[in-house]
């Protein structure tokens, strides 16, 4: 693998079984296995997360970092240059970029240019697909396994690039059900649905208000995935009555979590952190050392020898 642009790359599960155990290890002992080596980060939207999580794993692991915070005013995309260009030139100074962009494509655009691996930290409405190996790490942390479990993704699911990503990476897991809940107006795009139908996982959709919301939470889902509506991207669509707090909460099996890719608004309620099911925070750091597993796997020790795809 050279590029990590879509999670629909990631089509051997024992490949992303081993990033996760290589994660698992890191966090235990990582060593200065990327002394030496340069990351780029590339930000024209802003991230608390997903840069410095990178950054941190990059750091952790010995290799340095070059970063263009809010790009979009620092760099020269301010004097109108392309992405084509930008990735073109900085690949010239690094061993790895992490693209974070407004526009969906902008990544794969960025890596046709680019000398050196490219990892998609967010393009628009598109994906984010180290955001969906995170959040699948943490449900095996949690858990203990990836197969049999029932999921209710919840919230925007047409602008929320997040769970594109996850989904895609779902059709990697056997025996998977995937219920998509959301406003008719915040549905998850049809091609995302045709891909997981494609791949035989049962998924079916609910569009209704919060007593809709709330028999789907009582059916016991073992993930439940909330989201953020992207008031960024589409039209503001009112989404309050979602919000999940103690009362949703109680409706849940207790062997089930609750994950969130972060940053909350107010679908999340603080007042349910302190259950031991809310893993949205231990999701941010698992971020962390799945990151340094890719970038290890991307850069590290061997990496150079395998045939870029
Ligand atoms: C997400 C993103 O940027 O898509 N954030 C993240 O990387 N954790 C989710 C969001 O912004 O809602």
């Amino acid at each position: 693998m050279k590029h990590v642009i879509s999670a629909k790359q990631f089509t051997d599960r024992d490949q992303v079984d081993g990033l996760m155990d290589v994660a698992d290890r890191l966090r235990v002992s990582g060593g200065d296995r990327l002394r030496g080596r340069v990351l780029g980060t590339l930000f024209y939207e802003p991230s608390t997360r997903t840069r410095l999580s990178f950054e941190a794993a990059m750091l952790r692991l010995g290799g340095g970092v070059v970063s263009a915070a809010s790009a979009e005013d620092w760099s020269s995309a301010a004097k109108g240059e392309s992405i084509e260009d930008t990735a073109r030139v900085l690949s010239s100074y690094v061993d790895c970029l992490v693209l974070r962009h407004p526009e969906r494509g902008a990544a794969a655009r960025a890596a046709s240019h680019s000398a050196v691996p490219v990892i998609n930290a967010g393009d628009g409405d598109g994906e984010h697909p180290t955001q969906a190996l995170l959040d699948l790490y943490t449900v095996r942390r949690e858990l203990g396994r990836l197969d049999g479990l029932r999921y209710a993704l919840v919230g925007d699911l047409r602008y929320g690039r997040t769970v594109h990503s996850l989904v895609y990476l779902l059709g990697l897991c056997k025996d998977v059900h995937l219920t998509l809940v959301s406003p008719y107006e915040l549905a998850m795009p049809q091609e995302v649905l045709n891909f997981i139908t494609a791949q035989g996982v049962p998924c079916h959709q609910v569009h209704g208000g919060v007593s809709a919301v709330r028999d789907v939470l009582a059916a016991g889902p073992d993930v439940v995935y909330l989201t953020r509506t992207q008031l960024e991207r589409g039209k503001a669509v009112e989404d309050d009555h979602r919000r999940f707090g103690r009362e949703e909460m109680d409706l849940l099996p207790p062997t089930s979590v609750v994950l969130h890719p972060l940053p909350r608004r107010g679908e999340l309620a603080a007042e349910v952190d302190g259950d031991c099911r809310a893993a949205y925070f231990r999701q941010a750091e698992n971020g962390l050392w799945l990151r340094a597993a890719l970038l290890d796997a991307l850069l590290g020790r061997g990496a150079c020898c395998e045939s870029p795809s």
